[in-house]
């Protein structure tokens, strides 16, 4: 959805991914869009369900941002038909009818839900802490049960460790749909957190620099030590940074980065691990970076998490199994070093974006 520099509708399009991380030469052709004009569907998730059919989840918005706002958790089958051309082949992609996720205990905002590709399970998000991990079964998405209760639920220490440390300096939520890993024991997804821009941007708030310094910080421990109200709430307000180029750009009111997490595959589905937050290539830094789809690619089964970059451009960032590994951090280890969460950007990521030439229908 490009709602602030562009057409102001969403595009459900058919790309083809071809080509490896380790050669760079990676490339995107569009086979078929279309526009959905009728309501405002940002922010949607593909997945796919217990039958291998394609699924689009979406928190469909009521109201205006500043007022009362509202969201409803729907599903909607995708479908799509394809013929063969001399050149690509044509795809068009489009939506069934909307089936509502009903939850009784949903909260006005409530978004960012996470489908567990090849299943009827999904996850709650709790804003903040991120867990307990709370999980629905919704049975079948044609005619999803209504749910009173969570199906599984598994409390670790860490998430209320989590609240009591960050109040709201820091927010967990979710990301991309899960997907089953290989061996089969275990889920990975990739979930977006909410920063402070006091945490990371010193000049984000007048006369913090004096006490922290000028640069770039990592977390958000020196807003810990030195204040317990900041805590509360982020303050609405766009600030200008000072870039590696030395140029000043506007940021927006808070950071946005990504974060993996891993959660056993069977009950209660106990989340394991977490990363630190991290920050795939973005020119300008504008701050929001959103997480939205998760795929292995080709033999050596590499990642590519789809995302969106200050709700402008549609890319993906492409990470090894190992690098995955690397970045994982047992939740009992972080619980243990909490105020040190960070964010950093990634030095062997590359962030391939989707040129998307819609006239032409194809594009790299
Ligand atoms: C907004 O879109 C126009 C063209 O459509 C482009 O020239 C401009 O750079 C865009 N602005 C930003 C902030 O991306
Ligand atoms: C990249 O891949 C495309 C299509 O797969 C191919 O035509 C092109 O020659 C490749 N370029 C390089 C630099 O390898
Ligand atoms: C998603 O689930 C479908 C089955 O419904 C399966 O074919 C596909 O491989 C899964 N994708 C990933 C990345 O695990
Ligand atoms: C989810 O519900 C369906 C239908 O009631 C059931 O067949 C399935 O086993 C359930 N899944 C799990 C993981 O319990
Ligand atoms: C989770 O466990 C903590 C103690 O570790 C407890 O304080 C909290 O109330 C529990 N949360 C829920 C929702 O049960
Ligand atoms: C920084 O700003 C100067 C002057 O406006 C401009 O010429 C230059 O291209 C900018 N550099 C970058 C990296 O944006």
């Amino acid at each position: 959805m490009d709602a602030w520099n562009g057409t102001l509708a969403n595009l459900l399009a058919v790309i083809r991914l071809r080509g490896r991380r380790e050669t760079g030469n990676f490339t995107a052709a569009v086979l078929g869009y279309r526009y959905l004009n009728e309501f405002n569907y940002e922010d949607g998730r593909l997945f796919h369900d217990q039958h291998g059919r394609l699924f689009l989840y979406l928190s469909l918005p009521f109201g205006k941002y500043g007022g009362a706002r509202a969201s409803v958790n729907t599903v909607f089958r995708v479908m799509i038909t394809c013929r063969r051309t001399p050149g690509p082949n044509k795809c068009d992609p489009r939506l069934g009818p909307p089936r509502l996720l009903r939850y009784d205990h949903s909260l006005a905002w409530d978004k960012n839900w996470v489908p567990w590709n090849g299943t009827s399970l999904m996850s709650y998000s709790h804003y903040g802490p991120f867990g307990p991990h709370s999980v629905f079964n919704w049975s079948t998405y044609r005619d999803p049960m209504p749910h009173a209760r969570f199906y599984s639920f598994a409390n670790e220490t860490f998430f209320s460790t989590f609240s009591r440390t960050f109040g709201r300096l820091l927010q967990l939520s979710g990301g991309t749909p899960a997907i089953l890993e290989p061996g089969g024991k275990s889920y990975i997804a990739v979930g977006h957190l909410r920063v402070h821009p006091g945490c990371l941007h010193p000049e984000s708030i007048p006369g913090l620099d004096k006490v922290v310094g000028k640069d770039v910080r990592l977390n958000c421990a020196h807003l810990l030590r030195l204040d317990a109200h900041l805590k509360g709430a982020i303050p609405f307000q766009t600030f200008m940074f000072r870039g590696p180029s030395g140029n000043l750009s506007k940021h927006y009111h808070v950071d946005y980065g990504l974060f993996l997490y891993r959660f056993r595959a069977g009950p209660p589905y106990t989340i394991t691990h977490l990363s630190h937050g991290f920050l795939p290539p973005s020119e300008g830094h504008f701050g929001i970076v959103f997480p939205s789809g998760l795929e292995r690619l080709g033999r050596r089964g590499d990642y590519a998490i789809s995302y969106g970059d200050a709700d402008q451009v549609a890319r993906i960032l492409l990470l090894s199994p190992a690098d995955v590994d690397m970045l994982m951090v047992p939740l009992s280890v972080m619980e243990k070093r909490l105020a040190g969460l960070s964010v950093c950007t990634l030095p062997f990521a590359e962030g391939v974006p989707l040129a998307l030439r819609l006239q032409s229908g194809q594009g790299r």
